[in-house]
């Protein structure tokens, strides 16, 4: 197989993909909301409503496809700790031959449940991604069985290209922004604009704790990480590869990164206001256009959202995060005397103002106290900044003393 990936490629891909069982065309809409923040006129590509929840079929069932046409391969094999799991099986339950996945350990149930659901049988190996990676490859013993890289494949990159195409028919946009991990779904994409809309400028955004693209295309050859630390973990590969990084260089115009607080902003965003569940890897095209970085004043633009395998445990995280930001939680150190009443009066003066006490407790060996003294500490629900400046005014106001700090 020629080892770079041509538009001619990728609508070769939309043409084995054509089984709307398989894979759905996903929407685009308008965001009005992201408009006001941006400057810009802002649509979304919801991808995330694929089956699977994400895009990861596309370029699985376009590798399996062509391995199943050849007439050798009778099982697959792949390592994943997420989406490219989901798509795997469900390709291969497609298509009519076995999958096996290799995940870490520690990888979430609700993801392994789902991968058998989709007809694989699941391996747990390794406390990482890497030793379940050097068991998958180990389980390619003959030529019946064949492994499936999650971006390092021509086959892949153009399965992936195969969005791209949806995004130039359904959008005319000057800006299409997305996320970026190992580099195939971008390198698929930008393969893609740039034959069918050459002037829309293509911007990849990676996660800060997990960027490699920009030093790659400084040092000309791909860079790895040895640890990779992002809430975004569809992105967190830590690596892109030579065949998706020549893409990279060829196709995509700029590429920005964003923070774990700013990904998990965009998906609170796209939660409350675009009425959205993405996942933080989904979510990293939002957070790149709230971000100083990125420029789309008067721009149309076409943001892609990837993913939308957000996990309970994720999900709690950003919820605190998010709520502890805007101080609709928070806890307030109070002194007191140490005596019976005080906890209380303060929980009744708390209490008036209609906020919601979720935990107290009292401290009392702490050295700057005096004897008799204690500290009370409470944690909050307010509406919002205004609601909790007003409880703690009042608790002031009653002549104690208190002070405010992330819960
Ligand atoms: C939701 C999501 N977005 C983006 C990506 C990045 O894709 P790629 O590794 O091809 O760059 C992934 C990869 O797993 C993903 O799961």
């Amino acid at each position: 197989m020629d080892e770079s990936v041509t538009f001619t490629d990728v609508e070769a891909a939309r043409d084995r993909l054509d089984d709307e069982s398989v894979v759905k065309r996903t929407p685009v809409e308008r965001s009005t909301s992201l408009d006001e923040l941006t400057g810009g006129e802002v649509s979304l590509k919801m991808e995330h409503l694929q089956w699977t929840g994400s895009f990861k079929t596309r370029g699985a069932y376009n590798k399996i496809s062509q391995l199943v046409a050849d007439g050798t391969v009778e099982r697959v094999v792949a390592a994943s700790a997420g989406n490219h799991a989901q798509g795997v099986a469900l390709a291969a339950t497609k298509l009519g031959i076995d999958a096996t996945i290799v995940m870490p350990t520690a990888a979430p149930q609700a993801k392994v449940d789902a991968t058998r659901g989709y007809g694989a049988r699941v391996e747990l190996v390794g406390q990482d991604f890497q030793a379940a990676m050097d068991h998958a490859r180990g389980l390619v013993e003959d030529d019946a069985t064949a492994f499936v890289h999650a971006y390092d494949d021509p086959a892949i990159v153009a399965g992936q290209g195969t969005l791209g195409i949806e995004m130039c028919e359904d959008c005319d946009a000057d800006t299409v922004v997305v996320p970026i991990g190992g580099g195939g779904l971008i390198s698929g994409i930008g393969t893609a604009v740039s034959e069918l809309a050459p002037e829309t400028r293509v911007v990849g955004v990676q996660a800060e704790g997990a960027a490699t693209v920009p030093d790659s295309l400084d040092k000309g050859m791909p860079v790895t990480l040895d640890s990779v630390n992002t809430i975004a973990d569809g992105i967190a590969t830590g690596g892109v590869s030579e065949l998706t990084l020549s893409l990279i260089d060829e196709h995509v115009d700029e590429v920005i990164t964003v923070t774990d607080g700013e990904i998990t902003r965009a998906v609170l965003l796209l939660m409350e206001r675009a009425k959205q569940v993405v996942e933080g890897a989904g979510a990293a095209s939002v957070a790149a256009l709230l971000s100083e970085d990125l420029d789309v004043e008067g721009e149309r633009v076409l943001a892609l959202l990837c993913g939308g395998n957000l996990d309970m445990t994720m999900l709690r995280t950003v919820l605190i995060h998010a709520l502890t930001d805007r101080e609709q939680i928070l806890r307030l150190r109070v002194r007191i005397t140490d005596r019976p009443g005080e906890m209380g009066e303060l929980s009744s003066l708390i209490a008036d103002h209609d906020a919601n006490i979720r935990h107290v407790r009292h401290d009392r060996s702490v050295p700057e106290l005096a004897v008799g003294e204690a500290y009370l500490v409470f944690e909050i629900e307010t509406s919002g900044a205004g609601h909790a400046r007003t409880v703690i005014r009042s608790i002031r106001d009653h002549g104690y003393e208190v002070s405010h700090e992330n819960a």
